[in-house]
């Protein structure tokens, strides 16, 4: 995505979440941390667009500050839905955070948004958390995560969790 695509990008947004939609801004203020604005080294997002023409039919953005990242947003028109480029897009922020070294790829989605928890547990997200009240229309979240590589041992001092082993 490029500062070209935000105002069709902000279109497409107000139009998919009419209750707690992106300022346009924001958009300006996501890419200002994604390459080509910052070194790919600082680079802490990463966004994508699906297009057809000129015409903008999807876009996705993710954040990675290791361990962890984060699906930021994904987004389809809904006359390109059902043809497996939300998949597509999910699959590329998944791509991008396992070449970054994130551990854990977590996400936030709506409780009365049951297509897109379809989408999310196909591709292997489990839901860890339900955060009431999330979103600025009182709107519950669900936390999901998607384990992309298995934590680093947990070290203590040894023996500590065998106690009664030798007693
Ligand atoms: C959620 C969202 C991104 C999914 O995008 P999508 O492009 O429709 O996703 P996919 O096509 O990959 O998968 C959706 C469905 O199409 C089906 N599908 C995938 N590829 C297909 C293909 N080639 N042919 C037919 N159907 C297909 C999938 O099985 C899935 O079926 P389902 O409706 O039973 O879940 C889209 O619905 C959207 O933008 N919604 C509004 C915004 C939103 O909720 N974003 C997520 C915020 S957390």
């Amino acid at each position: 995505m490029t500062a070209q695509d935000v105002p069709q990008a902000s279109q497409l947004e107000r139009r998919l979440f009419p209750h707690d939609a992106w300022p346009e801004r924001f958009f300006y203020d996501e890419l200002a941390q994604a390459e080509p604005s910052v070194e790919p080294h600082r680079a802490t997002r990463a966004y994508w667009v699906a297009e057809k023409g000129d015409r903008l039919l999807g876009y996705a953005g993710m954040m990675c500050v290791l361990p962890l990242a984060d699906v930021q947003t994904l987004a389809v028109a809904p006359e390109a839905q059902g043809r497996g480029l939300g998949s597509h897009l999910l699959d590329l922020i998944e791509q991008e955070a396992r070449r970054r070294g994130a551990e854990d790829l977590l996400l936030e989605v709506r409780q009365d948004n049951p297509r897109a928890q379809k989408l999310y547990l196909r591709s292997g997200f489990e839901q860890i958390h339900l955060r009431r009240e999330y979103y600025p229309d009182g709107g519950d979240a669900l936390i999901m995560r998607k384990r992309l590589a298995e934590p680093p041992p947990r070290v203590g001092p040894i023996g500590s969790d065998r106690r009664g082993a030798h007693e």
